[in-house]
């Protein structure tokens, strides 16, 4: 993995993956049987990180927005919705093969194969030159059976992406909560692309989540309501605490564009390796709905009372990897600084998105310390997650939670005892103030709140 982006620590992927297995964020799947191919899993801290990033895009996005309806759809639907949106013999990538060393490219990432020059181009693996097969195109999307019997039974796929199950469940969004357009259906939901090129850890893989918001609007409006969208959705990231100056705009040019899209923006963020998408925001005009009325035979026109007319509406979408957020979120907070002659890792993460919110510890294991630690965060659970921890010197457990994101740390100690006052560590100025303990919840709360409304 190359790192080669100023303004991150170098190798920062490298360290990125052995401080998420480190410290529990993402495993390799099936770690012990030799792993799955660009598939991961989210432990205990990663999960909750995940949790909270999911959490806070549902709530940006359906709790603030009258005008949007959250939903759910099946991962598993008709085959014919597949067809209709294309993916099915559209879905593909090309693929070419180094016959040295049986390495699989997309065709479109090696230049001089992309040009047609197969004789010309080098294997970025062995090296060995003029080896590549001509380009053929590959699907993309995973299939599977339905039914008992695998012979007789329908061909179904793993969605490639969540849009469709609100395409089709437009007309059931629209009269159940009585939104008139323009309003969005909003999905999260797991999505699967067998990519010939996953990597970069969890940036590309082939099993992901989605965030995805269509919005349906008046055909005519449909160029006001991208450039509002695609305002709102840099403001969301700049919510989640990445610096400005590694989130820009790329607007797609017409070789870039997707079959169903009139105009495209992504929101792209500097990885280590790069500019690449983070978000993409797309015009995709009355395409997925005017085929699904083609090809279920069903009307999804909107009828417009107001103006006495009827329309399919265009839709602008939103579309974000929750786990590509999710790298986002963890390669910009990562940060190491020496401190009083030690070196520290901190992931300096926006407070609201923590996985583990606070941290108390006894100073001691005796003079009755643990006790007052331990009734403090369980009473601290009913609110935050909260952890407690008493082993080793109180450096090395503020380490530790400087490592896993968690902006407040506590500490019961000897005063703690005469005059029921913690002290609490602020994680990115490592400055300490005493508080009273019945007082902790309440500083912790306005000081994320404080957070928030600072990032
Ligand atoms: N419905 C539109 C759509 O699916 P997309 O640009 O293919 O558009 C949207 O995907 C977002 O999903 C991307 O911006 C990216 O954040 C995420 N994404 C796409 N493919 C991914 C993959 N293989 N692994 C992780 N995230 C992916």
């Amino acid at each position: 993995m190359p790192d080669t982006e100023p303004g991150h620590p170098p190798d920062l992927m490298e360290k990125l993956v052995s401080l998420c297995k480190r410290r529990g964020f993402i495993f390799q799947s099936s770690e012990i049987y030799g792993g799955l191919g660009s598939v991961y899993d989210y432990g205990p801290l990663g999960a909750e990180l995940k949790n909270n990033i999911r959490d806070d895009w549902w709530s940006a996005m359906v709790h603030r927005h009258e005008d949007i309806e959250g939903m759910e759809s099946g991962i598993l639907m008709h085959p014919d919705v597949w067809v209709a949106s294309g993916h099915v013999g559209g879905f593909t990538d090309p693929l070419t093969e180094c016959r040295n060393c049986h390495r699989r490219f997309r065709a479109d990432e090696l230049p001089q194969v992309a040009a047609g020059e197969l004789a010309a181009q080098q294997c970025p693996v062995c090296g060995t030159t003029g080896e590549f097969t001509e380009p053929r195109q590959f699907d993309l999307m995973f299939k599977t059976f339905m039914g008992a019997v695998e012979e007789e039974a329908a061909v179904v796929y793993l969605r490639p992406e969540t849009a469709q199950g609100s395409y089709v469940n437009f007309r059931n969004v629209a009269d159940s909560s009585r939104q008139k357009i323009p309003f969005g259906i909003a999905q999260i939901g797991k999505a699967f692309r067998n990519e010939i090129t996953p990597g970069n850890f969890i940036f590309r893989t082939r099993e992901f989540e989605q965030m995805e918001m269509q919005f349906f609007v008046k055909p005519g409006t449909d160029d006001e309501w991208f450039d509002t969208w695609r305002e709102r959705r840099m403001a969301w990231a700049r919510s989640l605490g990445i610096r400005s100056e590694r989130l820009r705009y790329h607007p797609h040019g017409p070789d870039e564009l997707a079959h169903y899209a009139k105009r495209a923006e992504d929101i792209q963020y500097r990885f280590p390796f790069g500019w690449q998408e983070f978000e993409g925001i797309h015009n995709r005009t009355d395409f997925d709905l005017t085929r699904h009325q083609e090809q279920s035979g069903r009307k999804l026109e909107y009828f417009d009372q107001a103006a006495n007319e009827r329309y399919v509406p265009y839709v602008v979408e939103t579309a974000v990897g929750l786990n590509r957020a999710l790298l986002v979120v963890l390669a910009d907070a990562y940060d190491e600084e020496e401190v009083e002659g030690e070196a520290r890792v901190v992931l300096r993460l926006a407070p609201h998105l923590a996985p583990i919110k606070l941290a108390v510890f006894p100073l001691v294991k005796k003079d009755g310390m643990p006790e007052i630690a331990r009734k403090l965060t369980d009473d601290l659970r009913e609110e935050f997650n909260a952890f407690y921890d008493e082993s080793g010197s109180i450096g090395r457990r503020y380490r530790r939670q400087d490592e896993a994101g968690t902006p407040f740390c506590v500490t019961v100690d000897g005063q703690s005892v005469e005059d029921d006052t913690v002290t609490v560590r602020d994680r990115d100025t490592l400055e300490q103030v005493r508080v009273p303990t019945g007082s902790v919840a309440a500083y912790v709360r306005d000081a994320i709140a404080a957070a928030r409304r600072s990032g």
